[in-house]
């Protein structure tokens, strides 16, 4: 097996075997990039992409937005997919279903243009245009691709909606980008059962725009629709063999992908073609040392930014291999990932930390038959890892001789921003590393000032930025603007905390009322708002507290309206039911607390804060700011009664 690291002075290094196959085994390039990005992006740009006409301008900043490649014109399917057509047998996405005796599927690139192309043409026929807004509400199947490229084709903007999300998450999705056409399904397997997608699909769109809904037929491919329904597959096979690409602006919106802010409304932010495709290109092929011949599994749903960039589009871009499966890492077995891992000759294998603080508590005995010598990079993502959970997973998974790339990044900035390449480490526990070469962060207090190295402030990225990052909220200027740029003047903020020793990033977590439940982000006002439809909830507070598994958890504090009869455990039982309607069950509430009161201040503020205090066992600071300070003793008396 070829060891990629080495142990030099205590610190993991890559190997003489990792430079070899490296793309960047130099740490020149952080001071070519730096000395001038734009002209550093403009050739990787040109140097990554197909373009159909060369842009006018790099880089144009009107703050707060910014622009990359004004006036180029090209388009993102042909990107994905045309120019990989020299080598048309070459496996593009290889899918793995849940139930272990149906086959995996392989789709060459030749295949999956055909289909693309097919199913773009039965977008137009029902009527899709360019700028227009789809909804993709599907589980991880190749149609979630086919239909995602189909939109890239002809200009359309997808908008992907998480397929474990509930009706109503769906729903909002629906209304604020105004969607005519949404392409659900009628479910997936989960843990060995059907989860039935079309019953959420028909709550859903009643009261929105959808005039049709296409959808996938997973479990029966011949069934009948009528009405607003039409089949996909009956609709493909009708469909012409070839679409023409429309040619779009650099600029164009590329997709909308609704995100949590500090708010309960989620954000749908925008990624743009030419910058997002730049930086999804490089970012996959330098960060995880992607070559053409590699399979990379990226672990993320579809739903979330890692799977457009990591698991469909970065490497897709690249010409190499994607491989997604349907189910659950537990089925049958908690082998089930490291058995995907052997048959299909994984290279780079991205994951989030809580999947491996599962398998950690799990125990050994599931990895026993498995080799795992086809992996050369791990990638980790979504929120800190721990030193354990790091250790695990360079030991157990990686045995001992792949470097783990720890990459920080968000919904909003498209691609990886801080992370150290294969090629140059080092690789440190718990460090993410150095700002991708070309972008700049820094760590300010309170008022934009850089701290000293070591010190823990605000992360925030500089000017020039980069290019994957998002291109406005829809429909929202005013949210894009005090969300990113309001608080430190000409800098993107990042809402997380962070310091930094010797150049190398530690990221330390939100710095605001968002948290990151099993690597999923949630604000605490989503979770609030879903707490207060239950009927007997007069007002509510959710703060997240640590959680070994899943990286942090929901507690609520719940003050009813009036006494209920009802048993304490029927009610918590309840309003998680509630939540679990509202939101999908991905950020399930851990603990209910019934209280009398909330700790506010005079302007009627609930403060978490206090309540995170709490429960964390701390000292309890600014009490005297309270309007209710006898409110905390009770909740501390609360909380001790009922572990
Ligand atoms: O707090 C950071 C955390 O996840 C947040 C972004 O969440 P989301 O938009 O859902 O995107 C997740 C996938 C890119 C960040 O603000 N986060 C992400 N990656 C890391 C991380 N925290 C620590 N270390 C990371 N590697």
């Amino acid at each position: 097996m070829v060891n990629y690291i080495i142990k030099k002075s205590g610190k993991f290094l890559p190997s003489k075997e990792m430079k070899k196959i490296a793309w960047i085994k130099d740490k020149k390039i952080y001071k070519e990039a730096e000395k001038n990005p734009i002209k550093f992006w403009g050739k990787l740009a040109r140097e990554g992409l197909k373009w159909e006409k060369p842009w006018k301008k790099t880089y144009e900043e009107k703050p707060p937005y910014f622009y990359w490649f004004k006036g180029g014109k090209l388009n993102f399917c042909v990107n994905v997919l045309d120019r990989h057509l020299d080598n048309p047998n070459k496996t593009a996405l290889i899918w793995v279903p849940e139930p272990t005796n149906e086959k995996t599927i392989k789709l060459t690139y030749k295949e999956l243009y055909d289909k693309v192309n097919r199913f773009a043409n039965v977008l137009k026929k029902l009527g899709v245009k360019k700028g227009d807004v789809v909804a993709i509400y599907l589980p991880m199947i190749p149609e979630v691709l086919i239909a995602m490229l189909a939109c890239t084709r002809i200009g359309a903007i997808h908008s992907v909606v998480f397929s474990a999300f509930s009706a109503d998450a769906l729903k909002i999705r629906l209304l604020d980008g105004k969607t005519k056409i949404l392409i659900g399904a009628d479910g997936y397997y989960r843990r060995g059962k059907k989860e039935d997608l079309k019953k959420k699909v028909d709550k859903a769109i009643i009261g929105t725009k959808v005039k049709k809904v296409i959808m996938v037929n997973r479990f029966n491919k011949n069934k009948n629709y009528s009405g607003k329904f039409v089949s996909f597959e009956k609709e493909i096979k009708k469909a012409d063999l070839y679409c023409k690409p429309v040619i779009m602006n650099s600029e164009d919106p590329l997709f909308i992908l609704y995100t949590s802010g500090t708010t309960g409304k989620p954000k749908g932010i925008v990624h743009d073609i030419g910058g997002y495709a730049t930086y999804a290109y490089w970012t996959t092929k330098w960060s995880f040392n992607l070559h053409e011949n590699d399979v990379l599994w990226c672990t993320a749903d579809i739903g979330w930014i890692t799977g457009h960039t990591y698991t469909f589009y970065g490497p897709l871009l690249n010409g190499s291999t994607s491989l997604i499966y349907e189910g659950t890492p537990d089925y049958p077995n908690y082998s089930r990932w490291w058995k995907i891992i052997d048959k299909n000759n994984i290279a780079v294998f991205y994951t989030a930390p809580t999947a491996i603080r599962m398998f950690m508590k799990a125990g050994e005995k599931f990895l026993r038959k498995h080799k795992l010598n086809t992996l050369k990079i791990l990638g980790t993502v979504g929120e800190p890892i721990d030193k354990n959970a790091w250790e695990w997973y360079f030991k157990k998974i990686g045995k001992s001789r792949c470097p783990i790339i720890d990459t920080w990044w968000q919904t909003e900035t498209g691609g990886t921003l801080i992370n150290v390449l294969p090629g140059i480490g080092p690789f440190i526990p718990t460090v993410a590393g150095y700002s991708f070469p070309g972008t700049k962060h820094i760590v300010v207090d309170e008022k934009g000032k850089r701290v000293k190295e070591g010190k823990t402030g605000f992360l925030v990225q500089l000017s020039p930025y980069a290019p994957g990052m998002l291109h406005g909220i829809y429909k929202d200027n005013k949210k894009y603007k005090e969300t990113y740029f309001k608080k430190f003047k000409n800098k993107y903020d990042t809402s997380d905390g962070a310091y930094i020793r010797d150049g190398l990033i530690r990221v330390t977590g939100r710095t605001d009322d968002v948290m990151k439940v099993a690597g999923h982000r949630i604000s605490t006002a989503e979770l609030e708002d879903a707490i207060n439809k239950y009927k007997l909830v007069n007002e509510s507070a959710v703060v997240p507290i640590p959680d070994k598994i899943k990286g942090q958890v929901p507690i609520a504090f719940v003050v009813l309206k009036s006494k209920s009869n009802l048993k304490i455990e029927i009610l918590e039982k309840q309003i998680k039911q509630e939540v679990d309607k509202t939101l999908g069950p991905t950020s399930r509430i851990a603990k209910v607390y019934f209280v009398n009161d909330l700790p506010k201040t005079r302007s009627g503020k609930i403060m978490r804060r206090i309540l995170k205090n709490v429960l964390n066992k701390e000292e309890l600071k600014g009490l005297i700011t309270l309007v209710n300070p006898n409110s905390v003793e009770a909740i501390k008396k609360i909380v001790e009664n009922n572990k």
